[in-house]
């Protein structure tokens, strides 16, 4: 029998290759390649319209964006965010000299606990940098009412949350539009992709204006350089191909969410294993399926993770370690486990399962049974796995 080819926890959506060929050849005619060619600006304005925010611009990927977003507001001192997360985001502080100041997550919904905010605040806080974990929304509100009383801006990685809605005033709104800046990726792993790529959301033109300044190393004009500014810009490839992209985006995120309600149909009595619950006000983009496996599951997180892989399904420890573990952050005083209990109950248990568009529904039947296979003592006759010393795997 031929081998059974790997299960990824995603795959990356490409358009058809005959659709994206005609814009390569208007690429290779014109010679226009990157500096906000016409890809990049049809691509700006199509993005605008389709995710319902004013002020969009583009990056090579949203690492470099997060780093300019702070640059842009000249966020300096102590910024407070969430351990749960992609490494990237920390990284964007330190990269710009900021010390990253942890606090715990909600247990319901993952996103920092805006709770927990006003206590972390000290004279040097600038800033608060949360994110929409899996795409769930933060509690917006929550955390601009701290923002606003103690005079902080905003920066959320939005990096999950391409085209989720939330009701507001009786309209579904983007929730990019919260905060002074949200930042969003194009990776190949996202719900949309760009191969690489990334975007500033601006509330205005002059603040947009600003942040393409500096994502152009600072130029104004030919001559006049007014920022220290990076080179941040998206080039005419993954513009283009965006263009491309965006014409089914919906009907991936669609089929999505169908791979997520056919998981939802098969592991809701599963003993100790929790789904995340969502808002009914909101329209998710369904880019993650986590699972939490706490210890009522018999086989234990890492048992399951394990067990798939041995049959051939490479769910993922999304976000284990917390980026408060890695060597960098450890000896912070925020990054003390005592003060991280949720975030860090959330890494030991979280499991992201395969979800992506092409994923046959057999394939989840599949994956759904062996998860619940590891309900059952009986089925568990190998000795559970402890838990790994924390290192990345792969
Ligand atoms: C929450 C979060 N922030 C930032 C990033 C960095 O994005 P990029 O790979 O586009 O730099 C990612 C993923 O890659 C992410 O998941």
């Amino acid at each position: 029998m031929a081998a059974r080819k790997p299960i990824y926890v995603t795959q990356p959506e490409l358009p058809p290759l005959e659709e994206f060929l005609p814009y390569l050849r208007q690429i290779w005619d014109a010679r226009l390649l990157t500096n906000s060619g016409p890809f990049h600006q049809m691509f700006e304005a199509a993005l605008c319209e389709h995710l319902g925010v004013k002020h969009i611009s583009l990056f090579t990927n949203a690492t470099i964006a997060l780093v300019t977003a702070l640059q842009s507001l000249r966020i300096t001192g102590e910024v407070i965010t969430t351990p749960y997360s992609f490494v990237a985001t920390a990284h964007s502080l330190m990269w710009n000299g900021i010390k990253p100041v942890f606090v715990d997550v909600d247990p319901v919904t993952l996103n920092m606990d805006a709770a927990r905010i006003e206590a972390a605040i000290t004279p040097q806080t600038t800033a608060i940098m949360p994110i929409h974990c899996y795409g769930t929304p933060c509690d917006v509100e929550a955390i601009q009412r701290v923002a606003d009383n103690y005079n902080l801006k905003i920066i959320y990685d939005a990096a999950h949350a391409f085209g989720v809605r939330r009701e507001e005033g009786g309209m579904l709104r983007s929730v990019l539009n919260h905060g002074d800046l949200s930042v969003l990726s194009f990776h190949a792993t996202k719900v949309f992709n760009t191969f690489e790529g990334g975007a500033i959301i601006s509330p205005d033109a002059k603040t947009k204006q600003r942040i393409d300044h500096l994502k152009n190393f600072g130029f104004v004009d030919e001559t006049t350089v007014v920022a220290t500014g990076i080179n941040g810009k998206m080039s005419e490839f993954n513009a283009a191909l965006g263009l491309v992209q965006l014409k089914h985006v919906d009907d991936a995120i669609a089929r999505r969410g169908a791979v997520e309600a056919r998981y939802r149909a098969q592991l809701g009595e599963v003993q100790g294993l929790r789904m995340l619950q969502r808002d009914a006000g909101m329209t998710p983009n369904h880019s993650y399926f986590p699972v939490l496996l706490g210890p009522g599951y018999a086989l234990g997180r890492d048992g399951l993770y394990k067990r798939l892989r041995e049959e051939g399904v490479m769910a993922r420890r999304y976000f284990y370690p917390l980026i408060s573990d890695f060597p960098m952050y450890r000896n912070l005083p925020s990054a003390d486990p005592a003060l991280l209990p949720v975030a860090r109950a959330a890494a030991d248990q979280v499991l992201c399962l395969p979800i992506y568009p092409a994923l046959a529904d057999a394939d989840v039947d599949r994956i759904a049974a062996i998860v619940r296979s590891g309900a059952s003592r009986r089925s568990t006759a190998a000795a559970p796995v402890s838990p790994p010393a924390l290192a990345i795997v792969d």
